[in-house]
C-alpha cells in the first residue's frame, strides 16, 4: 500500500507545488491522477520516488518512509517502482530491448551495469514483455527509429 501524508513540496524559485496532499492507494489500485497543467501532478510522482525532494510530508510505501532513507536504501526501494517519464526519457541510441533491460541496472552488479551485461531470466523475460505490448519486432532497432 502507498500511503502519502502531509506532502509539500516548495521548488528554490518559491513555487508552491504541492500543499499538504494526502492520499492512500491500497495494493493493486490503479489511479489517475487528473489536473490542468502546472497542477503539481509530475511534482507529486516524482516526491513519491524522490527524483523531487519533498519540502515536508511522509510517503509510506508499505512500512517504509520514502523520504526518510539514505541513498543505498533509497536504491533498494527505488528498484520496486516504475516510472514512465512524460518525456520518455529512453535512451536513444540504445535499443529497445536494452532500455527494457535498463529497468534491471539496480540488481546487476557494477561491472555488468557498465558493460551493459544482463542474466539469462532478465533478457527472456524482457522479451516476454515486449511481445505483450507487440514490440518484439522492434526490439533491436535503436529507441530513437520509433514513433512517438
Ligand atoms: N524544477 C522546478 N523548479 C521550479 N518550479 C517547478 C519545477 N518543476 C515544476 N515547477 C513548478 O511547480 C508547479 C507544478 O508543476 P508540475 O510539473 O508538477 O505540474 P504538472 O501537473 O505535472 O503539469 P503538466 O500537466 O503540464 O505536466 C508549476 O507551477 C511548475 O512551474
Ligand atoms: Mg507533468
Amino acid at each position: 500500500m502507498l500511503r502519502i501524508e502531509g506532502l509539500t513540496k516548495t521548488y528554490k524559485t518559491g513555487d508552491k507545488a504541492l500543499s499538504d496532499v494526502s492520499f492512500e492507494a491500497p495494493k493493486g489500485q490503479v489511479i489517475g491522477l487528473i489536473g490542468p497543467s502546472g497542477a503539481g501532478k509530475s511534482t507529486l510522482i516524482r516526491c513519491i520516488n524522490r527524483l523531487v525532494e519533498p519540502s515536508s510530508g511522509a510517503v509510506w510505501l508499505n512500512d517504509i518512509n520514502l523520504p526518510a532513507l539514505r541513498t543505498r536504501e533509497l536504491r533498494r526501494a527505488r528498484r520496486r517502482i516504475g516510472m514512465i517519464f512524460q518525456e520518455y526519457a529512453l535512451v536513444e541510441r540504445l535499443t529497445v530491448m536494452e532500455n527494457v533491460l535498463s529497468g534491471r541496472l539496480g540488481y546487476v552488479g557494477f561491472w555488468r551495469s557498465f558493460t551493459r551485461q544482463y542474466p539469462g531470466a532478465d533478457i527472456t523475460s524482457a522479451y516476454r514483455l515486449l511481445d505483450r505490448v507487440g514490440l518484439m519486432a522492434h526490439a533491436d532497432k535503436r529507441a530513437d527509429a520509433l514513433s512517438g
